[in-house]
């Protein structure tokens, strides 16, 4: 059992020195991550479909094979493929080719084994790499010598040195070993928790918050729908702060703002916070149980019918029509769509 939360800034490579790793999938963390494998001299193959991607990985320089052919021939393989469609391509695709071998398993989030949706064989590591990063940021920091935060895990630890499999990897990734770099020694249960809880609770609460400010100043007050939307995110403030959150401190950029905004801010927070606890604790408590990923799980299986309507009616609000009336005039958007 790890030490759950100790902090690693570097790492050995050593581990991963002479071993074939088979990137699976070239989307947004298997591009960044395979390119920063390769520039640390480690041997890279990219299995993939015949798709775009696959075209993509072989513009860059990469060997590419089925995903049957790059797992059989790695020892480590590293599935970077949407966590939806990852249980199927394993089962065919993966672990005929691993039966019995020793190898190591990567994955970028803890979703399909905290949730039981694959299940390695018994003779592989199972560790997590999971960056708190979008791939074109991971290069971005890359390409400036900086490193990147990252969650560590390992499920299943058959050879005894899963977590320097871990650990080098996040070094081969450009994560560890740079300045801002920083591992978490974690585990799959507790990743797949606090990702899907950000997105079951703080994302979509921040999104609400904006529909229903608008939605009041706008009808209500008679506010433009150009100085509401300005106000709530368009003109970029919203990331500004979050920059300084991630820079100065969560509280240390409340100081960044006027008296006013202090005073307004410290004495709401109390209020929100008692709504929201008991939300959050509701998500929480549905994610940890399986019951989140059963429902999505169900989702997907009847072709998506509340995913599709819920685009539907968020593109038709009034939101999202000024929005688009808006940013036609400021150029942020073509006027033919
Ligand atoms: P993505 O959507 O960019 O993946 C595209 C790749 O998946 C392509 O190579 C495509 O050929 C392949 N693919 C798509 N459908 C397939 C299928 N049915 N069979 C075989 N291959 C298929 O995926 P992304 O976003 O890079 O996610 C990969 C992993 O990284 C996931 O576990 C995700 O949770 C994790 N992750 C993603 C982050 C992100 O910012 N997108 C951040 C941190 C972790």
């Amino acid at each position: 059992m790890a030490d759950l939360g100790r902090l690693v800034f570097d790492a050995d490579l050593q581990p991963l020195r002479g071993a074939k790793i088979a990137v699976i999938g070239y989307g947004n963390q298997g591009r960044a991550q395979a390119l920063i494998l390769r520039e640390a001299g480690l041997d890279v193959v990219v299995g993939n479909l015949r798709d775009s991607y696959w075209e993509k990985a072989s513009r860059e320089g990469f060997e590419v094979l089925s995903v049957e052919e790059a797992s059989r021939k790695a020892d480590l393989i590293s599935i970077l493929i949407p966590d939806e469609v990852a249980p199927e391509v394993f089962e065919a695709s993966v672990m005929p080719e691993i039966r019995g071998r020793s190898v190591v398993i990567n994955f970028a989030s803890g979703y399909n084994i905290a949730f039981g949706l694959i299940r390695p064989p018994e003779k592989a590591d199972v560790i997590m790499v999971a960056p708190r990063m979008v791939g074109e940021a991971i290069l971005d920091l890359h390409r400036r010598g900086l490193g990147y935060p990252v969650l560590l895990g390992v499920a299943q630890n058959a050879s005894g040195r899963a977590w320097d499999y871990a650990k080098a990897l996040a070094k081969g990734i450009g994560a560890l070993g740079r300045p801002g770099g920083v591992g978490v020694l974690s585990s799959f249960e507790e990743e797949a928790l606090i990702d899907l809880l950000t997105e079951n609770t703080l994302a979509p609460m921040i999104l609400a918050a904006i529909e229903a400010f608008f939605d009041i100043v706008t009808q209500r007050y008679g506010v433009s729908p150009e100085a509401a939307i300005l106000e709530l995110y368009a003109s970029g403030e919203l990331g500004e702060l979050g920059r300084a959150m991630a820079e100065r401190g969560l509280f240390e950029q409340l100081k960044l703002q006027s008296r006013t905004s202090q005073y307004a801010q410290l004495t709401r927070i109390p209020v929100f916070r008692r709504i929201l606890t008991p939300l959050i604790e509701r998500e929480a408590e549905r994610i940890y149980r399986g019951e989140f990923a059963r429902e999505w799980g169900l989702e997907r299986l009847s072709g998506f019918p509340v995913f599709t309507r819920s685009w539907a009616i968020l593109e038709s609000s009034r939101l999202a029509r000024e929005e688009d009336r808006l940013y036609k005039i400021l150029g942020r958007r073509s006027k033919r769509s």
